[in-house]
Parts: C-alpha cells; structure tokens; sequence
C-alpha cells in the first residue's frame, strides 16, 4: 500500500524522537541534541546522538529517523512500525485508497488474461484449425521452434472465438476490453473480437509478459496487420517488439539491430541475429531509442532502401542528435532496394544481412550524407550546405561531441569539394545516405593513410611471425585484407605453411619462409622501421595479448569486419562455449572496445603517428 502524502510527516511532526528513542536508551541531553550508549552496537563511552528528526551513531553508523528506530530496534516491517507510531500518537492509519488496490489488482488481472489468450492462440495454431495458418507459417520460412519461441498464434476464423476459447476460465468481459483484446461495440451489443481470422504475433514487454497483440491476416488483404489499442500495460511508443529476447541476447554480444516489422524481427532471430527488434509501425521515438540504448551503446538502425527509408533513416537521426554522447550513438545503414531482412536473410542467407550489416555507417558519415543528398557545386549551394552542417551539429548538447561532429563533417565536406574529374553528383544515388562513398581515411586512402595502413599490416604479419599458434584463429580474417604486394606474398606463404599441417612456431615459420625466398620480407616485417614494434609483437607477449593485439590492428584495417568477427565468435561460443572460444572472443571483445574507446594504437609509437 501507498501511505497517502504526507500522512509520514504528519506522523513525524507528531512523535517526538527523544521520547521514542528514550524509551529504549537512557539519554542525556547535551545542547540541542541529547546523546546516549548506541543500542545498535556494544558501547561504553555514548556516541549516538539523537536530534529533533534523526538519529544517528558515530561509533556503528546505524541511522534514521523514529520509523526507522522502531524498524530496527524492534525488528518490524515499515508499515508495521507506522502503524505502531500511528498508534501511540493517536493518528488513524489511512486506509489504502481502493481505487489504488483495485488499479494494481486489474493489472495484474490484464497480465493473466493477455497470458490466457496468448496460450489459447497458440494452441489453436496446433490444432485441424490452426492448419492454414501453421503450413503459412511454415511456407515463410519459420521453423517451429521459432514459432514456439515467439509465441505465434492463430485466434480461429470467425469472431468469438476469444471468449469461448477462454470460458472455462470464467474471465470478466470488461477485462478483456481492457486489455484490448474485445472492443466495445456502440450499438449496445455485446463487446467483439478486435482479433479474429488472423495469425498473433505475441507483444511482449521487457520481461517478456505479455501485454499485447499484433494480428497478420492469411495471405494479402487488408489491413495487414492489426495492433491492439493503448491500454494499462502498452505504450506503443514505449515498446519494441522482441526486447525481452534480444536483452537476452545482447548481452551474449549480438548487436542490436533496429528493423522494420515482425517478420523481419522473427526471420532475423531464426537466422542468428538475436539483437533484432522492430517498433511497432511506426517511427521510432524517443523512449524507443532510451531502450536501445539500455542495451548497446551504438544500435544499428536498418532502413529500406528507397525514399521512404532514407526518410525514416533521417527523422530518426534527428531524434536522436541531441541525446548523442561520446558513448550514445547509432549507426545505420540500408538495405539492399527491394529487399527487407526477412527475403534477404531468406534468399541469400545469413551472411549477406552480415554483410550488410559490416557497411552501418556511424552517424559522422552518414548524417553527412543525408544533408549533403542532392547539393550542387555553386558556391551559393555549398555555404548553404556548410550552414547545414553546423546547424546539425549544434544539435547536439555534448559540447565536445558537437565540435567533434562538425569537424567530422568539414572533413567530408572538404573530400567533397566540386572537382573538374570528378562527377559532380557524387552524393550520389536515390537514397542518399548509403551513396556516399565512405570517409577517405579508410576507403579512399590517402598518401598518409596508405602508410598507416601498409604499417598495420606489417603489425599484423609481425604478430603472426612470433605468434604463428594464432594463424588458425585469424586465419579466415586474414586472408581477406588487401595487401601490398610483398605483404601479400608473405601471407601466401605462411599460409600455405599453415595449411600443411605444420607445428606452428615461429623458427619452422622462418625456415619456411626462408626456404621459400622471403627472407627479407619476413625481416622487414620484424624490424623497428618505419614504427617500432608494438609489445604484443614481441616474442615474449602472451598469446591473449598477442591475440588481441592481433585483432585491434585488424579492427583498425577493417572495423566493420572487427565487428562481423565478434558476432561470429560470440556464436561460436554459444555453440560450443569451450576455452578457445572464450578466449578468441575475449581477445576480440578486448580489441573492440579499445578501438571503441579510441585507442588507436597499442603503444605510443604505433603506426597511427603516420596516419
Ligand atoms: P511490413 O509490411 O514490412 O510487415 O510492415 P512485415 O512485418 O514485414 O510483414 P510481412 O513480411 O509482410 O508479413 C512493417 C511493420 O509495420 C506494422 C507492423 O508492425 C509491421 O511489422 N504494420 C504494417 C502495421 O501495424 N499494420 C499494417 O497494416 C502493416
Ligand atoms: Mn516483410
């Protein structure tokens, strides 16, 4: 029960402490205050003091005021001592307000009945009735544990099917209106099935109770879906389909991935992308991106790649620029045009929405080309564009942050200043935000970037050299960073030494690839010029700093892939949680959130003096 306000002040003002507390301890008045022997701990010299509305020992730190003293002295619950203090001071207990009872009772009740009609459809999709909308199910791919998991339904054809299905249970008519499963009809008759003849999808809280329903018709018509109403326990801005499941997931490391609808939602999930979740129709909101955040630091927004998703893509940046700060932000990206997770993950598997994922952008690069859509080349367009920039960055309260992003945007808006060979629509395609080519440092490299880049290779090569036991866990990343020529061919050769099943240390590796005439190269790649070293290169690094050492330089080459490795490491280790997978994903982890935190270099002397 909640006492009403201040029913505990009254009670306060009404109980005088010295004469509480004096009952139980012999006091003496000293100025204002009068002090005695703490009854709460063995003492011979007095330091608890007892003041007009507190008391408080020196010598144990017990602390409170006469609610708290009877607590503790005593041994009693809250209420029960304010009911005892209530009593001695002549006040009435206040009784609980029904209206406040009765509010908890009917929520509790709406959890039991959307529980009740949750199990009701999704027996009924099991059942000679549910047939059509099971094989539908089924046909779109869902497996029937992904079914099971999601807690899909079917509410019967015909309208009453609810409360049929649900009489045994004697539940009271109001309540189903209430938890917005019956709906009022205005003509006197009796309250009609919101739901009938559709397939549930199941809307749950954080917790995972749940407190709503979206209903997908069979097939095509109209409308698609049907969401339940506001109630007592849904906030349709408040919730996010599948939180409970990627909460869960999240923190086995899935990236958080914002999508459209349920199907995309469930289809992800099924193809092991557990962070998955969809606002339910609508723009994402505010209270929506404060989840997201609980969850991961920078979610990924994914959009369609027409209009319409570029458009959403910006309203959602916008939403979200002046709560941005150095370890709050987002990254987005788009899908491929016509497709939406669900037919991608489908027809070209995982690993392209993988792949689609490793292109988000941060929100540095792709707000840039949002605004930058369309612009021109007259020095008029320009200013304008530049007064644009600004104007997005002042969006951001975090003042640090903001200068950061603007001069995150000078830099791109410099890279993409007119030039005669250059094709003056490079902004690029219809929807923007994805056409844009990436910022130079990575993609586009410069004269200074190139170094750094030829530099990180070498780290990587020096690493291996003197740590050949991690080829097999990096291998597969490895073999896909663009190389200089001769970095190449060290690469080639070690790991073609690797493959042959050789005992991988570093004196076979150098006989190897001295045998195979690369001596010089493999020196060059050991020696302190152009950068020293970094420790994990060194012989006597440990192999867990030598690995993470490993993947920060590849993360530095390659972050998208770095955060492709961690997904996969993270589920390989679901699957097979042995200690190699705990410690390939530690590395990898390690070598992330340093790279998130900034560090780019392992030492103070790394390669990224160059860049
Ligand atoms: P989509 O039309 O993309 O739905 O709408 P979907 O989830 O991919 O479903 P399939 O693949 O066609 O079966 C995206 C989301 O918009 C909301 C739903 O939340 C849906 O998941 N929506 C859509 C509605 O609320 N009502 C509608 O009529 C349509
Ligand atoms: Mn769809």
């Amino acid at each position: 029960m909640r006492l009403p306000d201040g029913f505990l002040d009254e009670l306060r003002a009404r109980t005088p402490l010295a004469a509480v507390i004096g009952r139980r301890v012999k006091l003496a008045r000293s100025g204002r205050q009068s002090k005695g022997c703490c009854p709460f701990h063995n003492e011979k010299s007095p330091s608890f003091y007892v003041y007009e509305d507190g008391f408080h020992c020196f010598g144990c730190g017990a602390h409170g005021d006469a609610v708290g003293f009877v607590m503790q002295s005593q041994g009693l619950g809250f209420m029960d001592a304010v009911e005892m203090l209530a009593g001695e001071a002549g006040l009435e207990m206040p009784r609980p307000s029904l209206a406040a009872v009765e509010e908890e009772r009917r929520r509790v009740d709406l959890h039991g009945v959307l529980a009740a009609a949750a199990q009701l459809y999704q027996r009924r999709l099991f059942t000679q009735d549910g047939a059509l909308a099971l094989a539908y199910l089924r046909d779109r791919g869902l497996t029937d544990a992904t079914i099971e998991k999601f807690g899909l339904g079917w509410t019967g054809p015909v309208r009453g099917q609810l409360a049929s299905g649900l009489a045994s249970q004697e539940i009271d008519t109001g309540l189903l209106v209430e938890a917005g499963l019956l709906r009022e009809s205005d003509d006197g008759r009796p309250p009609y099935d919101l739901f009938f003849n559709r397939v549930m999808f199941p809307i749950r809280d954080r917790r995972g109770r749940v407190i709503s329903f979206g209903g997908r018709i069979l097939g095509d018509g109209q409308p698609k879906y049907v969401n339940g109403p506001e109630t007592a326990l849904f906030s349709k801005r408040r919730t996010l389909f599948a939180l409970d499941l990627a909460r869960e997931n999240t923190r086995n490391g899935c990236d958080v991935v914002v999508v459209e609808g349920y199907m995309d939602v469930i289809a992800l999930h099924q193809a092991g992308f557990g962070g998955a979740v969809a606002p339910l129709g609508t723009a994402l909101t505010e209270e929506q991106l404060d989840e997201l955040w609980r969850l991961s630091p920078v979610p990924i927004l994914c959009f369609d790649g027409d209009a319409a998703g570029a458009r959403a893509a910006l309203k959602a940046v916008e939403l979200a620029l002046p709560k941005l700060t150095a370890e709050q932000s987002l990254r987005l990206v788009a899908l491929p045009a016509n497709e939406d997770p669900d037919t991608l993950v489908r027809r070209s598997g995982s690993r392209a929405f993988q792949q689609v994922l490793g292109e988000a952008r941060p929100i540095s690069t792709a707000l840039f080309s949002m605004i930058a859509e369309g612009v021109g080349p007259s020095p008029e367009q320009r200013a304008s564009l530049r007064t644009k920039l600004k104007a997005a960055a002042d969006l951001i309260p975090d003042r640090s942050l903001s200068s950061e992003m603007f001069q995150a945007f000078l830099l791109q808006f410099k890279e993409s200043r007119p030039q005669p060979a250059r094709n003056p629509s490079a902004f690029g395609g219809r929807s923007g935000f994805r056409s844009v080519k990436p910022p130079p440092a990575f993609h586009r490299p410069t004269p200074g970037a190139h170094t750094a880049s030829v530099e990180r290779a070498r780290m990587l090569l020096a690493i291996l050299l003197r740590h050949p036991y991690l080829l097999h866990d990096v291998e597969e990343a490895f073999g896909l960073l663009e190389l200089s020529p001769d970095h190449q061919k060290l690469r080639d050769s070690i790991l073609q030494w690797g493959a042959a099943g050789s005992t991988l240390d570093t004196e076979a590796l150098i006989t190897h690839l001295t045998q195979t005439g690369l001596a010089a190269q493999a020196a060059q790649a050991l020696s302190a010029v152009p950068t020293p070293l970094p420790a994990c290169a060194s012989a006597d690094a440990m192999p867990a700093e030598a690995e993470s050492g490993w993947w920060h330089f590849f993360g530095l080459m390659n972050p998208d892939r770095l955060e492709d490795e961690v997904a996969n490491a993270s589920r390989a280790f679901e699957t097979m949680p042995d200690e190699m997978a705990q410690r390939r994903l530690i590395a990898l982890c390690a070598a992330r959130d340093a790279l998130r935190r900034g560090r780019t270099g392992w030492d103070d002397n790394g390669p990224e003096d160059h860049a």
